[in-house]
């Protein structure tokens, strides 16, 4: 293997800048060429490829978003549009592609494989929801961030002795809900691997508390609970008490990641390298067991993963 390219697809996660850093210095004291791919597949598809030197990655580890700029791609989805990346990759010299992003992304990693180009995946979304995988690179900053909104709600939520629901992202899963509801200690979590949808029970504990003389009531919601300001009327309406409702949003997704995040994306950067120097392609880095550990595409994306059923009767426990 001679020069490897990289690329960050699906939604962009704090820590990937430190990933891209981490390629393109391993890349080049391994003695290989590194090309940026800009815009994930789509940006394959479009040629829109750049020589990557060790210069053009400094004072980027402390950044948020991606230097590569990130996309999703339709025409990446068809076989011809995966053929046609192939030969792209071939044309500009590319034998090796380390693909940072989600379970979609490692889908894209597998084709270009399947077609004779080396590739390496990474996990980075903030969502958490890989299976192969116990950290992805960003949840540890996009946690964080929403802890302190959350803080900054409860605040006003206790002058004014409030019902207050948070929604934080995580597509359909619910680990930054609650991870967040642990740390906060927030009274209740909704998180679509659990709730059962019974908003009456809910309610009944809101009064209950109140009764008990407690100022606030924090609820944080997951994504993929949706109608968060729906659930504020609702519940405002059934207990009198004022309920407002906080989407947080896209600020998770940005800001300087975490130290966490910073090491092991620069880890799991370095590892991809490693493993495409040494011949390896159609894997994925991930951590587990405190160890990082690498995985066929196929078998990483056949796996499953439910939230940690002890840290959510903990948290129950807790907000007792
Ligand atoms: O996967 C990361 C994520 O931020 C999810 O938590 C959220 O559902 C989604 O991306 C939002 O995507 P977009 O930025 O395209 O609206």
């Amino acid at each position: 293997i001679k020069t490897i390219g990289v690329l960050t697809s699906g939604g962009d996660a704090p820590g990937m800048n430190a990933a891209i850093r981490a390629v393109v210095r391993t890349a080049l004291a391994n003695g290989l060429n590194v090309k940026g791919i800009r815009r994930g597949f789509s940006g394959l598809l479009e040629e829109d490829i750049v020589d990557m030197d060790g210069k053009s990655v400094s004072d980027i580890i402390q950044r948020g978003g991606t230097i590569l700029y990130t996309a999703r791609s339709k025409e990446f989805m068809t076989s011809e549009g995966q053929d046609k990346g192939a030969e792209i990759c071939r044309k500009h010299g590319i034998d090796g592609v380390v693909v940072i992003g989600g379970d979609g992304s490692f889908q894209g990693a597998e084709k270009l494989a399947a077609r004779g180009i080396n590739t390496i995946g990474l996990p980075g979304t903030i969502d958490l929801d890989i299976a192969c995988t116990d950290y992805t690179i960003g949840f540890d900053t996009a946690v964080n961030t929403a802890m302190e909104a959350i803080d900054k709600v409860r605040d006003t939520s206790t002058s004014h002795e409030r019902c207050s629901i948070i929604e934080v992202m995580g597509r359909n899963a619910g680990y930054i809900a609650l991870w967040c509801g642990i740390a906060n200690g927030a009274e209740d979590i909704l998180i679509t691997e659990r709730y059962d949808h019974n908003e009456q029970k809910i309610i009944d504990n809101i009064v209950h508390r109140k009764q008990m003389g407690k100022k606030h009531h924090i609820i944080v919601n997951a994504e993929g609970i949706g109608d968060s300001y729906g659930m504020a009327k609702r519940i405002e309406a059934a207990t009198g008490i004022e309920t407002r409702a906080t989407i947080i949003g896209h600020i998770q997704r940005g800001g300087s990641p975490t130290c966490r995040d910073r090491v092991y994306a620069s880890t799991m950067g370095s590892i991809a390298v490693d493993l495409l120097s040494k011949g390896a392609s159609n894997r994925v880095v991930g951590y587990k067991d405190g160890e990082f550990v690498d995985f066929d595409i196929e078998e990483a994306l056949a796996m499953k993963k439910d939230i940690d059923q002890y840290l959510y009767d903990l948290a129950k426990r807790l907000s007792k």
